[in-house]
């Protein structure tokens, strides 16, 4: 059997001759022109930066399982006090860190969460609140305008009677900014409100998916020039229990995140992600891009935000559909292509499936550019995403490719 496998096995000399031929080192592709692949699907694709990949070199690390990694410690600390929290925990993902999050609020199996019908942690994280921890999602489906529940339908859902037929609930959960509704900030109104509802229901608690939140904080900053940066937090987060933030959504850290919030919490955090297996040793090489990624890549989100306006009012302008007519707030923007039947015809988009994979392909095909595709009531809508390695140009490319595919202006053409 070992034998078989070694006899099939490459050569190290076919190998080293595959590659001459296929690197970049070859003649056949140092003289084929390379296009620059222009990829909108998601702010998670960025490259880290040379910075950041030095900032690893020269990381200090230490196991992590045993809390002596200084540089994991400082971003635990630095993000805490950034967001006016008492602790910080290192997690490897989003998912994860939205997951013990859960697991921490929620101490017994039966215990319910109130929580957006859109939201990520509903439809993209696998249903770990129900399949790994026993926990009951009671779900609203929010206002597609700007991210909201209705308050009194989150105050209804809020069971801790002690009735026998009634699971515990025990956290209301958020996400700023909205990712499948348009990016859009949450009204910091609307979060200080869910904050008191929760403290009326006595031990209710409220987290938020804030894997894009330092997009709803320069939105803010951005919209009230006169306001803090400790003021704009407040705004983001509404007082939440907990937040979870991610670094390798925007900002460009190649993965990581952290969890926030009170000491106790976060103890029973760090017992929670082990117990998912995310304890993590020497991991102050990633932790180090991270604290890279938080000084120097916050700031310039704003240019992802003029970059998604630019898109979004260019398909508006062209007859494209957008759901939030082009004004989008941070760096997501959705659209279906433009209605090629009269409206009185048809209250559907009428994208068909066939033409979303195909659109899709093509575009990446014939001009290199990436977008996903498969968003949305029906699955209709289209997904592009700004972010910190795509620059004007790309954006006119972008642009420029849609409308082309499209049929031009308007795309009314059969
Ligand atoms: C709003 C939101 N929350 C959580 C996540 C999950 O993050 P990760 O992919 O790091 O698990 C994502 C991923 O894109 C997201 O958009």
């Amino acid at each position: 059997m070992h034998r078989n496998v070694h006899r099939n096995a490459p050569s190290l000399a076919s190998i080293h001759r595959w590659y001459t031929n296929n690197s970049q080192n070859s003649t056949i592709s140092r003289n084929k022109p390379k296009r620059r692949i222009i990829d909108l699907r998601s702010d998670t694709v960025t490259q880290p930066t040379q910075s950041m990949l030095r900032c690893a070199l020269n990381a200090k690390t230490g196991d992590d399982v045993f809390c002596e990694d200084p540089s994991v410690l400082h971003l635990e600390e630095r993000t805490a006090d950034l967001f006016g929290m008492e602790a910080g925990l290192f997690v490897p993902t989003g998912t994860m860190s939205n997951l013990i999050s859960v697991l921490s609020h929620c101490d017994s199996r039966a215990s319910e969460i109130v929580i957006g019908a859109n939201s990520h942690m509903c439809l993209w994280e696998g249903g770990g609140a129900s399949n790994l921890g026993g926990i009951h999602t009671r779900q609203i489906v929010e206002n597609p305008n700007d991210g909201t529940m209705r308050l009194d339908a989150i105050r209804d859902l809020i069971r801790r009677d002690g009735d026998v037929h009634h699971p515990t609930t025990e956290l209301i959960c958020l996400e700023n900014t909205h990712n499948a509704l348009g990016g859009v900030v949450l009204p910091s109104q609307y979060l200080a409100n869910v904050r008191s509802i929760a403290d009326d229901m006595d031990g209710v608690k409220v987290h938020i998916d804030g894997a894009r939140i330092f997009n709803a904080l320069v939105a803010l900053t951005n919209d009230d020039v006169g306001v803090s940066s400790s003021a704009a937090i407040d705004m983001c987060t509404g007082g939440a229990h907990s937040v979870s933030v991610c670094l390798s959504k925007g900002l460009g850290a190649p993965l990581g995140g952290l969890l926030v919030g009170d000491i106790e919490f976060i103890r029973l955090a760090r017992r929670a992600r082990k117990r998912v297996g995310g304890g993590m040793r020497q991991v102050g090489v990633v932790a180090s891009m991270g604290t890279y990624a938080l000084e120097h890549h916050v700031d310039r989100l704003v240019e992802d935000h003029c970059r998604a306006k630019r898109i979004a009012r260019a398909l508006v302008d062209n007859g494209f559909i957008q759901p939030q007519g082009g004004n989008v707030s941070t760096n997501i923007v959705y659209f279906a292509l433009p209605q090629r039947i009269p409206p009185s015809r048809t209250s559907s988009h009428v994208t068909t499936m066939m033409q979303g994979k195909e659109f899709c392909e093509r575009l990446e095909r014939e001009y290199g550019v990436k977008i996903l595709w498969g968003f949305g009531e029906g699955g209709t809508l289209f997904r592009i995403v700004t972010h910190m390695d795509i620059l004007d140009d790309d954006v006119d490319t972008a642009i420029e490719a849609i409308l082309q595919l499209s049929g031009g202006e308007g795309g009314t053409e059969d």
